[in-house]
């Protein structure tokens, strides 16, 4: 065997040394049509050549083969095989033809080569498994909006083999609920519930593409990620958001601003509100639709002015008095300006504050203060002569200085216990009488606290326990009765008899039962003042110093004192 020069490149030749008729050595051969498996071995025979035409002969046949296929194959006695040298496999997917064609001349000694085609099929084999394209998590985007049941994005992947893929969501990724494939061939991945911006961003799902025509079934998947878009489905919310309920979704009641005026008062700027200044966000955080601010119309809305861009609330005209309007209640509109039908309202509270010039202030720096020891839960304290000690902080920025916004308190301090007295809010002081002992003292420290400014003052009150019975001494810097001006005149100031001779002692006796009246009546009064103020203090709480049950009018209703 040797290799003769042969006419073509790419050409592979043997000599083979048949006894052929001469000139007939090549006439049994024919074009050849053939198959052979992709992937096949090297040396796997493709095909056997036929014998030569003439048995017999004894000269020597030249075979080669030809064209540009020719490298896949030799030539191994009369087998056609296959050529595979290493790392370079027959696979069909690689080849720009699945059909190989190849020349083979015969050339007898002497004669000019006759040439036929054998053909070769590559059979597929399903040596490839379905990929998708790109990355292997894919990036998708969804508009919250878009419909239940359409199409939201499309899952392709490709099976060199050209195998029919099926295309199946993992049921097992996290947010697989979201989605389904109605037609398994088409990869179209259809929304399955709404979508929320607001509540998930982000969705994440695995597809998978399984083929459907192999034995094999290969597959192949896909991370799905789905950033979920914000859509104009969300009103303006006013700042700060108060959900209304934990864990809910986010949905915010409007706070209620608040800030103060002053009357009679034009501040330059606007007004500043708490918990901060009036401001509202589209509820659409991924779309921040731009909000304009209005002022919804109302009794005093005309007094100010709010700044549509930026909610800053101006008084426009001053307010006249505070007691005729205590506070003013405006209702302002944030709506988006690219859709005036999602808007929100909230309230923005005025108050009218009286102008403070002055702080409160008890008139003394001390009182003295009597009560009788006894087998009750609760009685008035008493000044001299039995009068029922009312404190009074005197505000003059008010008339008659009453400054409605005065409290008063009970400080904590020397021996005092905050159980056995207690300020009422009308400045009467109200003891345990059963817990005290004859012949104890008491100093109590009472502050008057302007609510609205702050400001305080303080008396001292001190108080003596009685024994039972014991009346409480006169005022010693009150002239004694009988003497000079007439008492009554002095403690009360009311009407002025003149008392003359004889008449002086049943004036005086007359005097004395008026007051006791007056005594009673006060009494019963400022019990009923407080407990039309303080409705949640306790009745036993109020007993009328000479501890008759009595009735008394209180605020247009009547209640009985026991
Ligand atoms: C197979 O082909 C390679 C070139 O790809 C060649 O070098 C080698 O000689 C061939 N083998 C045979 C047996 O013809
Ligand atoms: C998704 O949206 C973002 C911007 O929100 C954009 O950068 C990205 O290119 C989009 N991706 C696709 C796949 O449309
Ligand atoms: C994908 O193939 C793997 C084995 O390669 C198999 O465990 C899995 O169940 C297949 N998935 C599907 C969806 O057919
Ligand atoms: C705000 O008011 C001005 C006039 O005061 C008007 O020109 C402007 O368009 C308003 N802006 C919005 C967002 O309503
Ligand atoms: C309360 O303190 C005063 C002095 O501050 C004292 O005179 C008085 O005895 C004390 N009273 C009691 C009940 O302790
Ligand atoms: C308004 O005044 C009240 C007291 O009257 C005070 O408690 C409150 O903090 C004031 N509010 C503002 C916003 O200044
Ligand atoms: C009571 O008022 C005086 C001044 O009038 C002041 O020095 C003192 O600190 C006040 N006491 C309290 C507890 O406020």
């Amino acid at each position: 065997m040797a290799a003769a020069s042969c006419p073509a490149l790419l050409a592979a030749c043997l000599a083979l040394h048949l006894a052929t008729a001469r000139g007939d050595g090549c006439s049994g051969f024919g074009n050849l049509f053939t198959e052979i498996v992709e992937n096949s071995a090297h040396g796997s025979l493709v095909a056997r050549l036929p014998p030569p035409g003439d048995a017999g002969g004894g000269a020597g046949l030249q075979l080669c083969l030809v064209g540009t296929d020719a490298a896949w194959f030799y030539l191994d006695g009369r087998s056609l095989r296959l050529n595979v040298s290493a790392g370079r496999a027959l696979d069909r997917e690689e080849l720009e033809s699945p059909v190989l064609m190849v020349a083979l001349t015969c050339a007898e000694d002497g004669s000019s080569p006759v040439e036929f085609r054998i053909i070769v099929q590559v059979l597929n084999e399903n040596d490839n498994r379905p990929h998708f394209q790109g990355a292997t998590v894919l990036t998708h985007n969804v508009s919250e909006l878009a419909p239940v049941h359409s199409v939201v994005f499309s899952a392709q992947a490709e099976d060199a083999d050209g195998d029919t893929l099926m295309y199946v969501i993992d049921t097992a990724s996290p947010d697989a609920r979201f989605f389904r494939i109605d037609l398994p061939n088409s990869g179209r991945v259809v929304l399955a519930r709404a979508l929320d911006f607001e509540s998930r961003r982000h969705l994440e799902v695995v597809v998978t593409a399984v083929e459907m025509n192999t034995r094999e079934r290969f597959n192949a998947s896909a991370r799905v990620r789905v950033n979920v878009l914000d859509g104009d489905d969300q009103y303006p919310q006013f700042l700060p958001c108060t959900p209304r309920a934990p864990h809910s979704p986010p949905v915010c009641t409007s706070p209620v601003y608040t800030a103060n005026i002053t009357e009679g008062q034009l501040q330059g700027g606007p007004l500043s509100f708490s918990p901060g200044a009036v401001y509202a966000e589209d509820g659409d955080r991924g779309l921040r639709a731009a909000i304009t601010y209005s002022l919804l119309a109302g009794q005093e809305s005309s007094r100010f002015h709010i700044d549509n861009v930026t909610g800053a609330i101006t008084l426009l005209r001053a307010v006249e008095s505070s007691r005729q309007t205590p506070e003013i209640c405006l209702s302002v509109m944030a709506s988006q300006v690219n859709d005036p039908s999602k808007y929100a309202v909230a309230r923005a509270l005025v108050r009218v504050l009286a102008p403070n010039r002055h702080p409160p202030r008890f008139p003394r720096a001390r009182y003295r203060a009597f009560v009788p020891a006894a087998p009750r839960r609760a009685a008035l304290l008493l000044t001299f002569g039995g009068q029922v000690l009312a404190l009074h902080a005197h505000d003059p920025d008010f008339p008659e200085g009453l400054n409605p916004q005065v409290r008063y308190t009970l400080s904590h301090g020397a021996n005092q216990s905050q159980q056995l007295f207690q300020v009422m809010p009308n400045g009467l002081l109200v003891a345990q009488a059963d817990q005290l002992r004859p012949g104890q003292s008491y100093h109590l420290q009472v502050l008057a606290r302007d609510e609205e400014s702050g400001e305080t003052s303080n008396t001292t009150v001190e108080l003596e326990v009685l024994w039972p019975g014991q009346a409480a001494p006169r005022d010693p810097s009150e002239p004694p009765p009988g003497r000079g001006v007439p008492a009554g005149a002095v403690a009360g100031g009311a009407g002025a008899l003149l008392l003359l001779g004889a008449v002086l002692l049943l004036a005086l006796l007359a005097l004395r039962a008026r007051r006791r009246r007056r005594r009673q009546q006060r009494t019963a009064d400022r019990a009923a003042l407080a407990i039309e103020k303080h409705p949640n203090v306790s009745l036993r709480w109020f007993q009328p110093v000479s501890g008759t049950p009595q009735k008394v009018r209180g605020g247009g209703r009547r209640v009985t004192l026991l």
